[in-house]
């Protein structure tokens, strides 16, 4: 998506919130093109497997993990080139798990992010080896990743295979399947952790590790993510429930029937009021890893607007869903 200035006539808020937005259009447009760049061309019309690792990728997702990532790495003041790459290689690893979470034995879906879901575009075979392609692409991109020294990158080829594997995503999504739909609330969570959360705490880390951060400030950088990470996962549970368009989320909704989700074990209002508790201690270790650095926490309030205490949220008719910004701007052609 281009970049695109907003001119604003309204108040000092008002620019603040549309300078912060052209930032997080300008950040996603610096992933996507470079994503572009580091999956294969296609080449012809028959050749399903690259057009279907293009389109999971490059369909309209919030690109949430790589800007966490990037306003991260700003916020700790660091600029280093190739973080770009180090965002498309998380956002490589997501698309490739959403590809597999859509399957008909998993979670069955027919649309993500308003289209067809690349097993129903292109066959479950090709979803399947695109998936893998993904990973294997996503490793490959960290490995060379410019203007990094050879002893990090090979830091954090390490973070990202131990997120991925058997006691991570891979994991979180086992758990998810298999576990059951009874499930005490501390289970949920630790499901929750990890098909979602550790997502984001490698995003958060890995930009630490970059920055050189300290430990200590690492340490609440990951605290932070896992907090925002069960605020998310409730948030998407939210997203599935009635209420919710597929047209304005982008995916199909009702597709937590029969699992073990918070707002199905405990009912919409404890949900809503651990969303909550999850935000406030999202926002506890933020401050402590980055003092009066904004633009993730600014991130982070746009977000979750509308969970918001009344006193912070923005002005946000409809949906959640479409909406994710600072500013409360509806997207457009994102989703959810
Ligand atoms: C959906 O993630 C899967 C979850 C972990 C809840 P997103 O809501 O970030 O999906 P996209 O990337 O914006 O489509
Ligand atoms: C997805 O959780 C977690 C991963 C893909 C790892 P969900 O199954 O709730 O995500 P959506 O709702 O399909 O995006
Ligand atoms: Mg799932
Ligand atoms: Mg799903
Ligand atoms: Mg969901």
């Amino acid at each position: 998506m281009a970049t695109q200035t907003r001119l604003s006539t309204g108040s000092d808020e008002d620019q603040r919130h549309a300078r912060f937005d052209n930032e997080l259009d300008s950040i996603r447009s610096a992933v996507e093109e470079r994503i572009r760049s580091l999956l294969p061309a296609e080449n012809g019309s028959t050749d399903l497997l690259t057009q279907a690792m293009r389109a999971a990728t490059l369909s309209a997702g919030k690109r949430m993990r790589p800007l966490l990532l990037m306003l991260v790495a700003r916020d700790l003041d660091c600029s280093t080139p190739g973080l770009v790459d180090v965002a498309c290689a998380v956002e490589m690893v997501h698309a490739a798990s959403l590809i597999l979470d859509d399957m008909p034995c998993m979670d069955n879906a027919m649309l993500r992010r308003g289209k067809p879901t690349i097993h129903i575009q292109f066959g479950e075979d090709v979803a399947i080896l695109a998936s893998v392609a993904l990973l294997s692409r996503a490793f490959s991109v960290l490995s060379s990743a410019e203007g990094i020294s050879p002893f990090t990158r090979s830091r954090l080829v390490v973070t990202l295979a131990e997120t991925v594997g058997a006691q991570g995503l891979v994991k979180g999504q086992f758990l998810d399947l298999r576990a059951g739909a009874r499930q005490s609330p501390d289970e949920i969570a630790a499901t929750n952790e990890l098909k979602t959360g550790i997502l984001l705490g490698v995003a958060v880390e890995m930009a630490a590790v970059v920055a050189q951060a300290d430990d200590s400030v690492t340490r609440s950088l990951r605290a932070f993510a896992l907090a925002a990470g069960q605020a998310f996962q409730l948030r998407d549970d939210f997203l599935d429930g009635p209420g919710n368009d597929s047209a304005v989320t982008g995916k199909d909704t009702g597709k937590d029937q029969g699992k073990a989700t918070f707002i199905n074990t405990l009912g919409l209002e404890e949900a809503r009021r651990r969303l909550g508790a999850h935000l406030r201690d999202a926002d506890r270790h933020l401050l402590a890893a980055l003092g009066s650095k904004q633009r993730t926490r600014r991130y982070l309030g746009g977000l979750f607007a509308q969970y918001q205490p009344a006193r912070h949220a923005r002005p946000a008719p409809g949906q959640l869903a479409g909406r994710d910004q600072a500013s409360g701007t509806r997207l457009g052609a994102r989703f959810g």
